[in-house]
C-alpha cells in the first residue's frame, strides 16, 4: 500500500473515532446535563447527619478531617430538602438516601427527631401512592443500646440499616476501629437484631485487613451474626478520593476505571454543614458545588460548577479537577 493510500486510511480511522466520541459525549451532555431543565438524573444521595465521630478507625478520613469543622446536619434543613425531593417532581428518580456521611449518624442529638420527620414524609407519600426513596443508615453501633433500638424500630422510618464491623475477630476489630470495643457492639447488635424481628433490613459491613482465602478469617461471633442478618458485604480499605494521605500497608480494594463516574452523574453528598458536593467519597469538600442554606438541590444539580466538572471528566481532563484528580474510578 503506497504511503499517501495509508495516510489517508489512518486519517480516515480518526475521522470516524473523533467523529463517534463526540457524537456520543453530546449525547451524554444533553442527557445527563439536563441544559433544557428536564428531569434530574440523580438516584442516590448521602445526607451527613454527623461529620464527628467517637472513633478514630485506621483508613477512615474522619480521623485527618481537620478542613471541616465538626458539625450536626440540622432538622431544619432535613425538613427543606424531603420538601425539595417531594414536591419537585424533577426528583423523582431518587431512589435510595443514606443517612451518613464521614462521622456518626448516631452522634446528632436530632437524630430521632430526623427519622420521624422522615417517616410523616414516607407516610404523606404512600396516601398519595407516590413513591418514597428508600432510607438508609451505616453506624458503627457504639451507641446503639436498647432503648435506642426500640425508637428506631418502633419509628419505622429506615428500611435498611448497616453495622461496620470491620475486622472479622475480636482483636483486629479493636485494631482497626481504635476506640470501640468488640463486647459491646457485638451486644448493641444482637439486641437490635432481636428487637427488630425482620422490620428492618440488616446488613453487616466487613472491611478486611488482610485478604480473605484459604484460611478461616470469622470468628464464631462473626459467623454468628453474619446469619442472623440479611445480608453482608466484605471489602477492603480504599484511600476515599485519592486526596487523603491515608496509607493502606495492606490489601486494598481494587477498582476498575471508567470514563464517566456513576457519583457524578447520578449522586450527590449534603455535607453537615449543608454544602454540597457530588461525591460521598469526598471528605475535605474538594468537590463542593453548592450551598443547600441558601440554594434549592435543583439550582444546585444544574450549578455551572457541577456542569464543569462533568465536562472536564468526559473530555479526559480529570487534571483540572481538584477532588477527581487522583480518583481510582475515573
Ligand atoms: C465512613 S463510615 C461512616 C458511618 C459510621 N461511622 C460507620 O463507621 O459505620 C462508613 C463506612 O466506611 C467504611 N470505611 C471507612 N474508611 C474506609 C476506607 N478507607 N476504606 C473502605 N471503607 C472505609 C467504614 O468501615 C464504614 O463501614
Ligand atoms: S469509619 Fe465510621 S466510626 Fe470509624 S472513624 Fe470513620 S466515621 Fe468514625
Amino acid at each position: 500500500m503506497s504511503l499517501i493510500k495509508k495516510i489517508q486510511n489512518e486519517t480516515t480511522k480518526n475521522f470516524i473515532f473523533f467523529f463517534y466520541r463526540n457524537v456520543l459525549i453530546v449525547i451524554f451532555l444533553i442527557k445527563y446535563l439536563n441544559p433544557f431543565g428536564k428531569k434530574s438524573t440523580i438516584k442516590d444521595v448521602h445526607i451527613e447527619l454527623s461529620n464527628i465521630c467517637n472513633l478514630k478507625c485506621k483508613w477512615c478520613a474522619s480521623s485527618i478531617n481537620e478542613m471541616r469543622k465538626g458539625q450536626f446536619f440540622k432538622k431544619e434543613l432535613m425538613k427543606k430538602f424531603l420538601d425539595n425531593i417531594t414536591l419537585d417532581k424533577r426528583f423523582d428518580k431518587l431512589r435510595t438516601i443514606r443517612l451518613w456521611g464521614i462521622g456518626e449518624s448516631l452522634l446528632n442529638p436530632e437524630f430521632l427527631e430526623v427519622l420521624t420527620m422522615i417517616k410523616n414524609y414516607k407516610n404523606k407519600a404512600h396516601k398519595k401512592h407516590s413513591n418514597f426513596p428508600e432510607i438508609m443508615l451505616t453506624t458503627n453501633a457504639t451507641l446503639l443500646n436498647q432503648n435506642l433500638s426500640k425508637k428506631i424500630v418502633q419509628i419505622g422510618a429506615l428500611d435498611e440499616i448497616r453495622f461496620s464491623l470491620d475486622g472479622g475477630t475480636k482483636e483486629k476489630f479493636e485494631k482497626i476501629r481504635v476506640g470501640a470495643k468488640w463486647s459491646k457492639v457485638y451486644k448493641n447488635v444482637k439486641n437490635f437484631i432481636k428487637i427488630n424481628r425482620g422490620k428492618i433490613r440488616v446488613k453487616i459491613d466487613c472491611v478486611m485487613e488482610t485478604e480473605i482465602g484459604k484460611k478461616d478469617y470469622f470468628s464464631k461471633e462473626w459467623e454468628e451474626l453474619f446469619k442472623l442478618v440479611d445480608y453482608h458485604a466484605i471489602r477492603y480499605p480504599s484511600e476515599f478520593d485519592g486526596n487523603a494521605n491515608i496509607k493502606i500497608t495492606t490489601r486494598k480494594e481494587k477498582s476498575q476505571k471508567s470514563w464517566i463516574c456513576f457519583a457524578l452523574m447520578h449522586s450527590l453528598f449534603i455535607l453537615a454543614n449543608g454544602n454540597v458536593s457530588v461525591c460521598c467519597l469526598d471528605w475535605s469538600g474538594r468537590g463542593v458545588v453548592g450551598d443547600f442554606n441558601n440554594e434549592d438541590l435543583y439550582t444546585i444539580y444544574t450549578s455551572k460548577k457541577r456542569k464543569n466538572m462533568i465536562n472536564n471528566i468526559l473530555l479526559k481532563k480529570k487534571h483540572k479537577v481538584p477532588l477527581c484528580r487522583n480518583c481510582r474510578f475515573v
